[in-house]
Parts: C-alpha cells; structure tokens; sequence
C-alpha cells in the first residue's frame, strides 16, 4: 500500500471515520443500589450519549457493596474495549484513605473519561424529627448523643464523607450510629419510615422528597446558597449556619478499565462532552439540584479529570485523618 493511503488509513482510524466501536451494547456500571444518586446521574448521562455513540444500546449495572468499592473494581477487572465504564463520584478519591485492602489503585487501574457534574449535599431528617430549622437540629443532635442513627452508603460514600465532616464540624461527643446501605435509595426509604433518624444525601435523592413532604431538610453543604433552586434555595448553608469552612459538592466521574485504546477512549471523551452540553441533560440535573460540568471546565478532559482526583485524594485524606473518630 502506498505512503499516502497509509497514512489515510491512520487518519480515518484515528478520527474514528473506520472506527469500529461501539460493537455490542455499553455496560455503565454504578457501583450502589438502583434508584439512588449515582444511578439517577449514569442513567440520565447514558440517554445523553447514545446518539453520540451511534445510538448503542447501553445498560445500566448496578453493582453495590463496600462504599462503591466492588462495583469500581468490577470495571479495573473488565476488558479494556470500551465496553465497560464507570460512573462513581468522590468514592474514588476517598476510598484509598479508607479501605486498607483496595483491590485497585485509583491513578492507575482507570482510564480517566472526564468530569460529569458536581452535586450538593442536603442535611435530611425523618419525617418524626423533632425539628424544623438548622438550629434545633443541631441542638436536638446534641441533646441526644448516642440515641440517634445516620443512615449512608458505606464507606466512602458520598452520604459518609458528609456525615463524619458534619460530626467533626460541630464536634460532637460521641459519633452517630450508623447505618450502612447499598445505596442512599434504600436509605432513603427507611428515613420516609422513620427508621432511620438523619441522613447527608445528595440533592439528586433529596429535592423530590423534600418538595412532596416526605422528609425535613435543615441545611446545604456547599459554600454558596442554591439561589437558582426555587425549593433548595431555602435552605441555609453550613457556613452560614457557623460551619466555617464547610464546602462540599460530590463530583461525578466517567471511567474505562487501563489500556482501552485511545480512539476508544477519544470517542467516548467526545460523546461524554457532547452529553454535557446537552440542554435536556443539563435541565434534567438542574431540576435536581446538579450543577453539569462545562465545555471549559478542565476537568472534562481526560487529563483534567486525573489531575483533579489526584488532588482530591490528598484532600479527602486530610479530611478523614481529622474526623477519623467518626469514620465508623
Ligand atoms: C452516596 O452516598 O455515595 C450515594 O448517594 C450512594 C448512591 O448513589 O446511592
């Protein structure tokens, strides 16, 4: 074959024109229970990438257990085609400070897809809860140390991480019961019924309960008010509430097992990027409280996207050493 055609068959290669990918359906896997957060944001970032992934079939896998864990070295364990991704959140930058034996190493064990979105976190109470501001809350908390229970993901789950940070924040005495899930969905559903007392859960489980009454909401973890939420924005954030320094969104990542091939892995950085700029996606997680991750947040690219969680495992760790006491 001459030079030119060569380099022509390169070209179509790389650009993905010859690109043979998809070939079979796309398995997302969410490392909790259906239903909950991180289910809520892979299946609705899944119907965004489709049509930019010639319309592939693309099933969800729920494979929860140990925080997140299992279902994040599922996808390190899976064939590096394509096929398998991840969606997890903090998870993965929180889990090496938590777990001694992780059967994967973050940095290395994952192609970094890019960034999603960024999601706040709402302090929620049972229905029964005696309370209805921040302020009896926290008092009620304090006035019922060792009596009460906070429900949450396992470890180094999003729901945990903003437990103990809560804990360590208003330095309780003795840490909280807790309660451990496979996901904040069927927590969820215990603190509807009141078997549960609180919980620290994303907006994307909260917002709904919250506005049809079947729980109480006292405050947001981020640093800024919800203003553009027509129902969260009436809550108060922890800094105003005299947290300083409380500031926590639960970011969102997409994964491939190490060793996909780069045009595999740059078909899927541009079908994810062109999801999220997707108006129906983004009004979907808006709806929801979720903030999508913007065309010039560098954290969508793939290099990005590991430069950041590399930062956010340093972070997390500090985090967790502090508060240990309450990690369970
Ligand atoms: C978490 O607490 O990490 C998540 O809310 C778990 C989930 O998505 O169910």
């Amino acid at each position: 074959m001459s030079k030119k055609l060569w380099s022509l068959a390169l070209a179509l290669t790389v650009s993905g024109a010859a690109l043979a990918f998809p070939t079979k359906p796309i398995t997302i896997v969410v490392p909790f229970a259906a239903g909950g957060p991180t289910d809520t944001v892979a299946r609705q970032l899944a119907e965004a990438m489709r049509k930019h992934l010639d319309n592939a079939t693309i099933v969800i896998d729920n494979a929860a257990g140990a925080g997140g864990t299992i279902g994040a070295n599922k996808v390190a364990r899976a064939p590096a085609d394509g096929h398998t991704l991840l969606v997890w959140h903090i998870g993965m930058a929180a889990s090496p400070a938590l777990y001694r034996k992780l059967p994967f190493k973050p940095l290395e064990d994952f192609e970094y897809l890019g960034i999603i979105n960024d999601v706040p976190m709402t302090l929620v109470g049972k229905p029964q809860l005696p309370a209805n501001t921040y302020r009896d809350f926290e008092n009620y908390i304090r006035a019922n140390q060792g009596k009460l229970n906070l429900g949450h993901a396992g470890l180094g789950s999003a729901s945990h991480i903003c437990g103990l940070m809560w804990q360590y924040a208003v330095k309780l005495d003795k840490s909280m019961a807790t309660i451990a899930y496979r996901g904040t969905a069927p927590a969820m559903n215990d603190l509807i019924a009141g078997t549960i007392d609180v919980m620290c859960d994303q907006t994307t489980n909260t917002t709904q309960q919250i506005e049809a009454g079947r729980i109480k909401a006292f405050a947001v973890t981020t640093a800024k008010p919800l203003s553009d939420h027509p129902l969260l924005k009436h809550y108060p954030t922890l800094q105003e509430m005299g947290l300083k320094d409380f500031n926590l969104t639960i970011w969102h990542g997409l994964y491939a097992p190490k060793g996909t091939p780069a045009p595999v892995l740059q078909k899927l950085n541009q079908a994810l990027r062109a999801a999220l700029k997707d108006p129906a996606f983004i009004k979907k997680q808006a709806e929801l409280g979720a903030l999508v991750a913007s065309e010039r947040d560098k954290r969508v690219t793939p290099e990005g996207h590991k430069a950041f969680v590399a930062a956010e495992i340093a972070k997390l760790k500090a985090v967790i050493d502090a508060a240990g006491q309450y990690a369970d």
